[in-house]
């Protein structure tokens, strides 16, 4: 089927969804998600960031769509005409939802393990608005205790349902759900008793915000301050993938997480999602328990790629193309130009970091 998004038109099967298909030309082309997760099996439907007008439905029916449609739950139609950054509406609609999810969101990414790789951060500055038009006193809830390895902070929640769909598609059974309604839903309080399973850890993974946290990295370190590395151990867990990124500070082991894609998922091997188990992320927290493979890809756009390790994605530099394979040339000597710094002091060998007094004194190191 033929779909057009954001004027780039490509085939798809039928069936795949408008979100999938846009993933498929990947950039900003493809909506947010923050509940969908296409390895966890009904999810989506929940949060709205994902909305996009629908200009043609089909080649059939080329009337637009009366409302914007959640993309994760919307299957193309063939000759289907989608808008996502070109339109207004959206950009609208998802500024909304945004401030939507804030309403009762806490804005304590400075003490949150989350910041720097929450996918509603992410959003607010994308998309939110500067302040809050809300006035009432926002949600609080009962500190609930949920063991040693997973924290968890309610009042973050957006009720996206990830970690509930974990419970039940990857732990034996599920014994937490979302209760109640509305201002007053919270994912149960039976979730400390699905966290005695292997693969609980996952719900820290799926989760978008700093709802579920590594309580074994709580505090202690910024992820951006750390190195992201890809390893693998023979786990003796069938059901592991034994894959996962290590963050390092030096030779130390922070935190482990399962390996996750562009989208922030966990990435698939052999056709099947790469969840590892809680012994790996939780009990092997020494470099030489693993098989360092090397640098972990990080988009150059997320503030973890601050750290400027190797293996991070930088631009191309063209400047060389563009000069015909010259290397540019100074151009330029501030000193003809400007008195500020006397010409003779050489800043390469100056100790430390320059100071006005640098230029003052007599016995400057010289050229
Ligand atoms: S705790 Fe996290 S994963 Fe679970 S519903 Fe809330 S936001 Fe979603
Ligand atoms: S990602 Fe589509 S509604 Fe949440």
């Amino acid at each position: 089927m033929k779909v057009t998004i954001d004027n780039i038109t490509i085939d798809v099967e039928p069936g795949t969804t408008i979100l999938n298909a846009a993933r498929s030309i990947g950039g900003d082309v493809t909506p947010p998600a923050m509940c969908y997760y296409s390895k966890l099996q009904g999810s989506g439907g929940k949060c709205r960031t994902c909305l996009v007008e629908v200009a043609a439905g089909s080649t059939a029916d080329p009337r637009p769509m009366p409302k914007l449609v959640a993309s994760c739950r919307t299957t193309v139609m063939d000759g289907m005409i989608v808008k996502n950054i070109t339109s207004d509406k959206v950009k609208d609609a998802r500024a909304g939802v945004v401030e939507f999810l804030l309403l009762n969101h806490p804005l304590d990414c400075p003490i949150c393990d989350q910041a720097g790789e929450c996918h509603l951060q992410d959003l607010g500055y994308e998309h939110g608005k500067e302040g809050t038009r809300y006035e009432f006193a926002r949600r609080t809830f009962e500190k609930e205790d949920i063991g040693p390895y997973i924290q968890l902070h309610m009042t973050r929640c957006i009720l996206c349902y990830r970690c509930t769909y974990v419970a039940d598609q990857l732990t034996d059974k599920r014994v937490h759900g979302i209760l109640d309604r509305g201002e007053h839903a919270e994912i149960s309080t039976y979730i400390s008793k699905a966290i005695n399973n292997d693969f609980s850890g996952n719900m820290i993974d799926v989760c978008p915000v700093g709802a579920l946290t590594d309580r074994t990295f709580r505090f202690k370190n910024r992820v951006w301050f750390t190195k992201p590395v890809d390893a693998h151990r023979n786990c003796e867990n069938p059901q592991c993938c034994g894959k996962a990124t290590l963050w390092l500070r030096g030779d130390e082991v922070f935190r482990v997480t399962a390996r996750k894609d562009e989208w922030g998922e966990v990435q698939s091997y052999d056709g099947k999602p790469g969840w590892i188990c809680n012994t790996c992320r939780f009990d092997k927290k020494k470099t030489s328990d693993w098989v360092v493979e090397g640098p972990t890809k990080i988009n150059r756009h997320s503030v973890i790629s601050q750290g400027h390790y190797v293996g991070m994605v930088k631009p191309q530099e063209t400047i060389k193309e563009v000069m015909g394979g010259r290397n540019p040339k100074l151009i330029m000597d501030i000193h003809d130009e400007s008195e500020v710094n006397k010409p003779d002091v050489h800043l390469s060998k100056i100790e430390g970091p320059a100071h006005s007094d640098t230029f003052k004194e007599k016995d400057t190191i010289k050229n």
